[in-house]
């Protein structure tokens, strides 16, 4: 079919659903060049104003499923199990789940993103662990499958090329948060790596893409609807994102964090407490053994995975992963060897109070001017720099607490960063009683 690419778009701009002949055609175009990227980002600007339908949404997914290969994951033995979040403020959930999820007897293959907009990437961060590599061919993935039950990598160029293009221009185009897009995005990646079931973690909060818990649940129920249409078993949990998740953001500070609870260990010299990462990453691994059918029911699920936490397993496998896509096993029994921050400062309560409000979208996008994420497509990041967050939503502080470490550079400047930070972390004297972590537990 020849398609008018500017009345293709005056289509999407008038709010006129497009046949899924109509996008298949476009979604070539744009991989082809036959549509230039400045119509592919009017496209996807009229798309984030006047929204799709859930056929649109589904046949745009199929579209970009069908613009690369698709694995065939039939030489995995078991069953194929990932789990994707939309994003976050020290969102490390993945990097402890896929190995502990493995360790219970699930096949994880997790196909994880960069940085996007004022969100941290699985990849960034597992890429802070020495000689880790993310782009793996589909024989090895396979392989590693096999040998180890999970591997974390990066999407490769013939996995949905149209979402790794797309992707890349919602980033520096102000449209990524929406919801067909956020959804055919996500999908049409877990479609092509072959995983049988999805477990989804959707954030809802002032750190997310979805800051209002009706959009979040639109969202849930237009991923479980496009999932189903495709033979993927999908659940959706919803959860908080209006201050960070545990207490590190930044890349190798998050991966500290991560190697923490997957050593069963306190190893932080300042007694910080991940409760909610564990919490969110306990239940989430509930469901994807509920859904693999390792465990009968969620108590069941939780409790295994409990068990492999504790006595090891996971941390065994972990490693495991890490030495099979090529990562340097030692340096992860040695903090320093790649938390390599040059100078770190303590920001210190002034007054007594309750920490009442955290501007996390904030905090990320201060992030990213550390340098710890991107402003442009591919630029190279520090995995150095990071925030250890000393103080949740509702905890009291003194004078003289500290409520942030940041770790710079020693050309940071860390007055501005200061500032900032006393910007976006409000303390009050009023106690607001702090955020339910898990909004939704399986939306349906
Ligand atoms: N994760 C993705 O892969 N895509 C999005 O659009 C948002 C989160």
């Amino acid at each position: 079919m020849k398609l008018s690419i500017p009345e293709f778009i005056q289509k999407k701009r008038d709010g006129i659903p497009l046949s899924a002949e109509e996008i298949k055609t476009f979604v070539a175009a744009s991989l082809s060049g036959e549509a230039p990227d400045y119509q592919v980002a009017a496209f996807l600007m009229a798309t984030y104003f006047t929204g799709m339908t859930l056929d649109e949404t589904a046949n745009l997914t199929r579209a970009m499923v069908d613009s690369g290969e698709r694995y065939d994951l039939s030489k995995v033995k078991g069953v194929k199990i990932d789990k994707h979040s939309t994003g976050g403020i020290g969102d490390k959930v993945s990097i402890i789940l896929g190995p502990l999820a493995a360790a219970c007897g699930l096949k994880v293959p997790m196909m994880a993103g960069r940085g996007l907009g004022h969100t941290g990437g699985t990849i960034d961060k597992m890429e802070a662990i020495p000689g880790y590599r993310a782009v793996l061919e589909k024989e090895e993935f396979v392989k590693i499958l096999n040998d180890v039950g999970c591997a974390i990598i990066s999407q490769s160029a013939t996995i949905a090329p149209a979402d790794r293009k797309y992707y890349a221009l919602r980033d520096v185009t102000a449209t990524i948060e929406c919801i067909p897009l956020i959804t055919s995005s996500i999908l049409s990646k877990k479609i092509a790596e072959g995983a049988e079931g999805l477990v989804m973690d959707i954030k809802v909060g002032n750190g997310a893409f979805m800051k209002r818990k009706t959009d979040a649940m639109i969202l849930a129920k237009t991923l479980r609807a496009v999932a189903k249409k495709a033979g993927i078993e999908l659940r959706a949990t919803l959860s908080n994102m209006d201050q960070p998740l545990g207490y590190a953001a930044g890349n190798a500070l998050e991966l500290y964090e991560c190697i923490e609870i997957l050593k069963n260990e306190h190893i932080n010299p300042y007694s910080l407490s991940s409760v909610d990462l564990k919490e969110l990453t306990l239940h989430l691994c509930a469901q994807m053994l509920e859904i693999g059918k390792i465990v009968k029911n969620l108590a069941e699920g939780r409790k295994l995975a409990i068990q492999k936490l504790q006595d090891g397993s996971a941390w065994n496998k972990f490693k495991e992963m890490v030495k099979a896509q090529g990562g340097d096993v030692e340096s992860l029994d040695e903090p320093w060897r790649y938390m390599k921050s040059e100078k770190v400062i303590e920001i210190k309560c002034k007054k007594k109070g309750y920490v009442n409000e955290i501007q996390s979208e904030s905090l990320g996008r201060l992030l990213i001017h550390l340098g710890g994420g991107r402003n442009k497509v591919g630029e190279p990041i520090d995995h150095s720099v990071g925030f250890f967050f000393h103080k949740k939503l509702g905890s009291m502080v003194k004078s003289d607490d500290t409520l942030v470490t940041v770790f710079g550079k020693n050309n940071t400047n860390f007055t501005e960063v200061e500032e900032k930070i006393r910007q976006f972390i409000k303390i009050g004297t009023a106690k607001k009683t702090a955020p339910k972590l898990i909004i939704e537990a399986n939306v349906k």
